[in-house]
C-alpha cells in the first residue's frame, strides 16, 4: 500500500501484556524495519503514532495513558483501525567489519543545501536509514551499579557473533523484539535490558526469556532483577558481553534515552535511539515534532544515531 494512504485493518487478536498494556495483532502485514512507526486512526477520536511492535502480521503494544490509547484499550477483536505506513526511519544493523560510510541527507536548517552525516550502518536489503554525528565534547558521564544483577536466558551466545546491546522501557520493549529477532536472524548476539518502575510494569519478559538473549531486569523498586534504572544496568551488561559491541539501540521514555546519549558517548559507543515527540501528520509537513536544532521526528527519525534534542 502506498505508505501514506490509511488502510484499514481488523483487530485478529489482543493480549493483556501488564495492567495498562495491550497488544493488539492485526490483520495485516507491512514490509517495514523495526523501529519504524504507523499512524493509527479512529474515525471520530483522533490518530496518533505508534511502533510496529511487528510487521507480519502487524502488531502494536500500547499502554493505556490518555484518551486515544484508552479507546484503543476498548476496542475487541474483529474491530477495525485504519494504519498509515511504514513512516519514519527505523533500526539499522551493524554491517560486519565496516567502516563508515558518509552519506547526504537534508539538515534541518531547511534552506540550506545539505549537511554530511556519517551512516556506519546499513540494514541489508532495506530501504531505510539511520545516521549518526559526532557528538560535541559535553563532558563525561559514568554508572555505578551498587548491587548485583539478574542475568536471565540464555549464555551460549557465540564469541565470534557481533555483540548488540538493547534497551527497553515501558512499551519501547515492544519494538525492541521485532528488532531482537532481526539482529538474531542474521547472526548477532544480543544482550537485552528491560527496565520498569515494578517488576508488575516489566513487558515481555517471557517472549525474551524464549529467544537467545542475554537478558537483563531493572525495577525501579527492586522487586525484579537490579534496584535502579535500564542505564544502570549497561556496564555489567557490557562487562558480560561475548565480545566488542557493535552498536547500541534503546526504545524508551525520554530520560533514558538523554542517559544512555551521554553513557555511550562516553565510552565512544554507536547508539540509535527511537525518539519520541507529539505527531500530527508523520510525514514531514507540519513540525509539531520537530526537536533540537530542527530535526523532525516523523521524517529525520524516530530512529536518530544521537540525542536529536540537543
Ligand atoms: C514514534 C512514536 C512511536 C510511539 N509508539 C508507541 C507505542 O508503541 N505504544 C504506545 O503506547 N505509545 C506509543 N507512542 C505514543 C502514542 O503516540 C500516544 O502519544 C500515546 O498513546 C498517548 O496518547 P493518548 O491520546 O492516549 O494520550 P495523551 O493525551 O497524548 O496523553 C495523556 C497523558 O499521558 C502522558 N503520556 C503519554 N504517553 C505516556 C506514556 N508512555 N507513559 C506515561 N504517560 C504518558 C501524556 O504526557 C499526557 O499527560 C508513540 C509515539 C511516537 C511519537
Ligand atoms: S508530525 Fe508533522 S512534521 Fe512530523
Amino acid at each position: 500500500m502506498a505508505a501514506n494512504l490509511p488502510q484499514a485493518m481488523a483487530i485478529a487478536q489482543i493480549r493483556d501484556e501488564n495492567a495498562r498494556t495491550k497488544t493488539f495483532v492485526l490483520d495485516g502485514r507491512l514490509e517495514a524495519a523495526p523501529g519504524q512507526f504507523v499512524m493509527a486512526w479512529l474515525p471520530g477520536v483522533d490518530e496518533k503514532p505508534f511502533s510496529l511492535a511487528q510487521a507480519d502480521p502487524v502488531t502494536l503494544t500500547v499502554a493505556a495513558v490518555g484518551p486515544f490509547s484508552r479507546a484503543l484499550h476498548s476496542l475487541a477483536v474483529g474491530d477495525r483501525l485504519w494504519l498509515r505506513g511504514p513512516l519514519g526511519h527505523g533500526f539499522t544493523l551493524p554491517e560486519r567489519g565496516s567502516s563508515s560510510v558518509s552519506v547526504s541527507r537534508p539538515h534541518p536548517e531547511r534552506g540550506s543545501s545539505s549537511a554530511s552525516v556519517s551512516r556506519p550502518y546499513t540494514e541489508r536489503g532495506s530501504s531505510s536509514a539511520s545516521v549518526s554525528r559526532p557528538h560535541p565534547e559535553r563532558g563525561s558521564s559514568s554508572v555505578s551499579v551498587s548491587r548485583p544483577h539478574t542475568e536471565r536466558g540464555s549464555s551460549s551466545a557465540s564469541v565470534s557473533r557481533p555483540h548488540t546491546l538493547l534497551l527497553g522501557g515501558g512499551y519501547g520493549v515492544a519494538p525492541l523484539r521485532f528488532l531482537a529477532e532481526r539482529l538474531l536472524a542474521t547472526g548477532h548476539a544480543v544482550s537485552m535490558i528491560i527496565g520498569a518502575r515494578s517488576a508488575a510494569e516489566l513487558l515481555l519478559v517471557d517472549a525474551f526469556t524464549a529467544m537467545e538473549v542475554r537478558l537483563w531486569l531493572a525495577t525501579e523498586d527492586g522487586s525484579a532483577g537490579l534496584r535502579g534504572l535500564a542505564t544502570d544496568v549497561i556496564a555489567p551488561a557490557l562487562a558480560a558481553a561475548p565480545a566488542e559491541t557493535a552498536m547500541v539501540y534503546a526504545c524508551g521514555p525520554t530520560g533514558m534515552l538523554r542517559a544512555l546519549a551521554a553513557i555511550c558517548q562516553a565510552r565512544e559507543l554507536p547508539v540509535q535511539l527511537s525518539w519520541e515527540a507529539p505527531m500530527r501528520c508523520g510525514i514531514g509537513l507540519c513540525s509539531s515534532c520537530e526537536v533540537g536544532d530542527g530535526w523532525l521526528t516523523c521524517l529525520d527519525g524516530p530512529v536518530f544515531g544521537f540525542d536529536p534534542s540537543r
